[in-house]
């Protein structure tokens, strides 16, 4: 695997692959990788020649100064488990490679960044937009993998690409989890024993959700699912929203969309956890 740690070298590179007729499938991460990275690069391995994963952690993603300090990184690690799965290259820049100069890009993307983690997270997918812009700009790839446990980070880089015109196919990657049902990431590794334990109950109540949604309504599933979480001490949900899959606009009714999912964010003592459920997926 061969690791570059400059943006001109990395542009170089892809531009002599894409000379070569190689295609290349390119998937984003902030390291400290776990199996739910490794799936989105044997799903890329799939679909294209050569596969390359940068690992940046990046600051103008992060509200909170105290999140991005506490982010868990091990970049030897990683190497490794990327060697394992036989990745190509890896782009591992520092924030000047990404940033020479501060990036005051502003996005709009309508109602999508505005809800859920757009709105408890003020910023955030501003600072996604323009680092994920930066390493399409670098890139140039022509496949993107995006988990879907990031489910509205998702929506957002599909909303991106179109807006901004990159010629670069989003795939979205079901989303790897634990044996116990946890979504995997990497703010996993934070939970105390204890809350890691009791952390299953997320997953479990999604799931259990998806079969009493069969019977009731919106407003009862939300109810069933935030007030069996909230039950459990040292766990807090955020927010549970009920959502068009698209839209990302709240649903009143079963019907009034062919494409739903919930999503949610829950606090396990300090450790925010994200995960979501797809009630009603409809071929159009
Ligand atoms: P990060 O959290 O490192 O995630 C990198 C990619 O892995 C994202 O597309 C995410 O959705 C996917 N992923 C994480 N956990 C997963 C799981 N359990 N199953 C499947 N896929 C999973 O998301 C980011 O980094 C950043 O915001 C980034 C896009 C790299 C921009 O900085």
């Amino acid at each position: 695997m061969q690791i570059i740690e400059l943006s001109s070298k990395m542009s170089s590179v892809a531009q002599l692959l894409r000379k070569e007729r190689k295609t290349t499938g390119f998937v984003p991460t902030m390291g400290a990788l776990h199996k739910g990275h490794l799936s989105l690069v044997e799903e890329a391995k799939k679909q294209c020649d050569i596969v390359i994963v940068s690992i940046f952690v990046n600051p103008t993603q992060f509200n909170d100064k105290n999140d991005l300090k506490n982010y868990p990184r091990d970049t030897k690690k990683d190497i490794e488990l990327l060697k394992e799965v036989g990745c190509e290259l890896l782009f591992l820049p520092d924030v000047k490679q990404i940033y020479p100069e501060p990036d005051n890009r502003t996005y709009d993307f309508g109602n999508l960044d505005k809800v859920m983690e757009g709105y408890y997270r003020p910023g955030h997918f501003n600072g996604v937009a323009q680092v994920v812009s930066r390493l399409f700009d670098i890139v140039k790839p022509d496949k993107a993998f995006f988990g879907e446990k990031d489910y509205q980070q998702l929506a957002i880089i599909r909303e991106m690409t179109r807006k901004l015109n990159y010629d670069i196919e989003i795939v979205g990657v079901p989303t790897i989890r634990e044996d116990d049902g946890l979504a995997m990431s990497s703010r996993n590794m934070l939970l105390t024993k204890e809350q890691r334990k009791k952390s299953t109950v997320i997953a479990r109540t999604l799931f259990e959700s998806y079969n009493f949604a069969k019977s009731k309504s919106i407003e009862e599933t939300i109810n069933f699912v935030v007030e069996k979480i909230d039950n459990v001490s040292g766990f807090n949900t955020e927010y549970f929203e009920i959502v068009d899959g698209d839209t990302l606009q709240r649903v009143n009714s079963w019907d009034q969309s062919g494409y739903i999912a919930g999503c949610i964010a829950v606090y396990a003592g300090d450790i925010r956890l994200i995960d979501n459920v797809i009630y009603k997926k409809e071929m159009s």
